[in-house]
């Protein structure tokens, strides 16, 4: 990194959108992974973490070698876009600096897709819609990962034309909600106006689009909230028994950096409880934080990144509560009673 160029964090973009709209499909997609079809259900129940590092998402879009990422990856957060779990897509909300709602064509605008925008405008978050299932309108021609506009190039006029009035029916209810949104492709007032992203999660058109939307856009978000700085900002996802590593948990380090050795405090039903982190794991690029894989060890991880931290006394650590190093000359009573207040 220059000098005089700040080193920015990898930016947390969250996918939000209705039960089975296909986030975590589109994820997959992406990561060339399974995730979706090994859920109970097929529904997801957890929040997700995925790193995907700036190279990987240079090779799936039409960016040039040559051209700089601005940032050093991304770090994804699925949703559950069921009903009942709408306390962990606000968590997934609160955390990140850019969001992408996944809405199905087929269906259109749902009750938490319209619970997601309310959320978005409350935490005046900057969106992306991915208009998922292209595949699903009748007579759709597969054009495996093809950039969306040659794809709806090579479609009957059948289905370009039931494409436009699903598209236009999507527009409407996104006024209806407030929100005007155009399709990225047509859409020349990127700022003020909503990106809607075609694709399918099944055949991966519109995917491309949507990684390199996502990364050209971000320069224009990259404020002073992507700006690094030391502050510690950690989240507790859920506590896990591994077999081999203990008792685990699982934390969206939003900001600053964790380091082995590190003395910190959870929050847990009975009180503070202070530790010493023995080992950070991540798991692979591309990989998803909470399926059982292999994990990379590591002396120090930095932000933002979905770790695993073994370390004793973990087991009672509170979901949604926030982790928190104690720095040298803090006082630890004082630390722990300002961990409990949260
Ligand atoms: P929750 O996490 O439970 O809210 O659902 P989700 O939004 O993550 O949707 P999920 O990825 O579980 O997909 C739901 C169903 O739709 C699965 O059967 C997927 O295979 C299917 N699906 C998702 N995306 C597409 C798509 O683009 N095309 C087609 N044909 N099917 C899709
Ligand atoms: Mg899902
Ligand atoms: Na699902």
């Amino acid at each position: 990194v220059a000098g005089d160029e700040k080193e920015l964090r990898a930016p947390i973009c969250c996918i939000l959108g209705h039960v089975d709209a296909g986030k975590t499909k589109l994820l997959d997609c992406i990561r060339g992974t399974n995730v979706q079809g090994r859920e109970a259900g097929g529904i997801t129940q957890q929040i997700g973490a995925t790193y995907l590092p700036a190279e990987n998402i240079r090779d799936r879009t039409s960016l040039k070698a040559e051209t700089a990422i601005k940032v050093p990856g991304l770090l994804v957060i699925d949703t559950p876009g069921h009903e009942s779990f709408s306390k962990m897509r606000s968590r997934g909300l609160s955390m990140c600096d850019i969001a992408v709602v996944v809405v199905d064509i087929t269906k259109g605008l749902e009750k938490q897709t319209v619970e997601s925008l309310h959320l978005l405008r409350c935490h005046n978050v900057s969106f992306i819609v991915a208009l998922n299932k292209v595949d699903r309108l009748y007579g759709w021609k597969e054009c495996t990962n093809a950039p969306i506009v040659e794809a709806l190039k090579k479609q009957s006029d059948d289905v370009k034309s039931e494409y436009k009035w699903r598209l236009t029916k999507v527009v409407t209810e996104f006024k209806e909600n407030g929100f005007n949104t155009a399709p990225y492709y047509e859409n020349n007032k990127k700022k003020k106006v909503v990106n809607i992203v075609p694709t399918s999660a099944e055949s991966g058109e519109g995917v491309p689009d949507l990684l390199l939307l996502l990364v050209r856009w971000l320069p224009d978000i990259i404020t002073d909230k992507l700006a690094y700085d030391d502050t510690i900002e950690c989240t507790v996802l859920e506590v896990n028994e591994h077999k081999d590593l203990g008792t685990t948990v699982d934390v969206v380090l939003i900001n600053g950096v964790l380091r082995q050795g590190d003395q910190v405090i959870v929050c847990t039903k009975q009180g503070p409880v202070t530790t010493i982190i023995r080992d950070l794991l991540t798991p692979h690029p591309m990989k998803e934080l909470k399926a059982k894989g292999a994990y990379k060890h590591h002396k120090e991880v930095r932000a933002a990144q979905g770790v695993k931290i073994v370390a004793r006394g973990l087991q009672y650590a509170m979901a949604g509560t926030s982790l928190i190093v104690v720095k040298p000359g803090d006082d630890l009573r004082q630390a722990e009673a300002a961990a409990m207040q949260e």
